[in-house]
């Protein structure tokens, strides 16, 4: 059985102090940071100056999620960057397929993200130029907020396409990531699992992430025997 990854979100961290923030979780299997433009997204977060600093400032491979528009435009520089993988919405772009292999010719993996409301369905023949499929369990724009089950479906799909043979991805979550929720996007097939108030808004975020793990593997074992 695979093991299962934790990307905490920074999103939850105290912008002041982002390099504190990535080593507090120096466990964890990557750092997610969000990049919200105030466009695609009511919010905005943090670009490609910050992404730079922070890849010089943290050993963690660097999950970069763009809430952006013009996705086609900007996603490429983040792998220049540094980042390890670069997600955008296939609801803001122009040519996924294009901008997924701009993004791995900078070399990094690249990510499809598809926000709660958004079928799977018309992308599976898409995710062979994906290494990761990102799927939001919350509308994209804030943290804290609660979890919707109803897109744990396309998990589904998304893993009996991986156990086909179709398919080689990671399957991320983002959205609602608790002690309560893991467990069932683990059953359901994630790997990766983003988690932001559960791990920042927790005293302890080294700990949080070591529980959030356990419970993510004691999920991927009842599906496995499911
Ligand atoms: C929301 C972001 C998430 C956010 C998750 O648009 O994409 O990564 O940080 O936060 P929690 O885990 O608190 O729901
Ligand atoms: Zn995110």
């Amino acid at each position: 059985m695979p093991e299962p990854m934790i990307a905490p979100s920074i999103l939850s961290a105290d912008f002041a102090h982002l390099a504190d923030a990535a080593d507090s979780v120096a466990r964890a299997d990557w750092l997610h940071v969000d990049v919200m433009d105030n466009h695609f997204v009511p919010n905005l977060t943090i670009g490609l100056p910050v992404v730079k600093s922070l890849h010089r400032a943290s050993d963690l491979p660097l999950d970069c999620h763009l809430m952006i528009d013009d996705p086609d435009r900007w996603a490429p520089g983040y792998a220049e960057a540094g980042a390890a993988n670069v997600t955008f919405h296939v609801e803001a772009a122009a040519d996924p397929v294009q901008t997924a292999r701009a993004i791995r010719a900078a070399g990094a993996f690249a990510g499809l993200s598809l926000k709660p409301g958004t079928p799977l369905e018309p992308y599976l023949e898409l995710l062979s130029e994906f290494d990761t499929l990102l799927i939001m369990s919350v509308e994209p724009g804030f943290g804290g907020q609660s979890f919707i089950p109803a897109v744990l479906s396309k998990v589904r799909t998304a893993r009996a396409h991986v156990k086909s043979g179709h398919l080689r991805l990671f399957i991320e979550i983002d959205g609602g990531i608790t002690d309560d929720t893991i467990g069932q996007a683990a059953e359901a097939g994630v790997d990766v699992f983003v988690a932001g108030s559960a791990v920042y808004g927790d005293g302890d975020p080294a700990a949080a992430v070591e529980r959030l793990r356990d419970l993510a593997r004691a999920g991927m074992a009842l599906s496995a025997h499911g």
